[in-house]
């Protein structure tokens, strides 16, 4: 396992929640993306009227780092309400494979954390090599 603070990657995905723009599901959601720089990029879920350009909060975080030139990552941590783990979904599990393989994911439910690969989350994954 990769040698970081999970207690303050976890608490940097709690506080990103307070932006989340989630007023159709009100299921706030907040990430925290460790770069290998140790740089963090936090990221909130934006909901949109039109409900399938919701963006999650994986999403928001990856997006904004690549599009700031941060490309190489550590880890994730994901935090919904206390008390519960949120687990990313299908969309979001591809583009963090896509660009970052050996990405460790880390559930809190503010209290407890589980940590997985994203190579394990995604079995037998779609790659670029793929591409010919
Ligand atoms: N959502 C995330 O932001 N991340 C996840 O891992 C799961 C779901 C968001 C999308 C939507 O705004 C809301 O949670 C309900 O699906």
């Amino acid at each position: 396992m990769k040698k970081y603070d999970l207690g303050a990657l976890t608490q940097k995905a709690r506080d990103a929640r307070q932006y989340a723009q989630a007023k159709y599901s009100h299921f706030k959601v907040g990430a925290a993306l460790l770069a290998d720089d140790n740089s963090v990029i936090t990221g909130s879920n934006v909901e949109s009227s039109s409900y399938g350009l919701t963006i999650c909060a994986e999403r928001v975080a990856l997006t904004k780092a690549l599009s700031e030139g941060i490309t190489k990552f550590k880890a994730i941590a994901i935090a919904a309400k206390d008390g519960s783990f949120c687990s990313p979904c299908g969309a979001c599990r591809q583009l963090l494979y896509d660009y970052a393989p050996d990405l460790d994911i880390i559930l809190t439910d503010g209290k407890n954390n589980k940590t997985y690969k994203i190579k394990d989350l995604l079995p037998l994954a779609f790659e670029d090599t793929q591409l010919g």
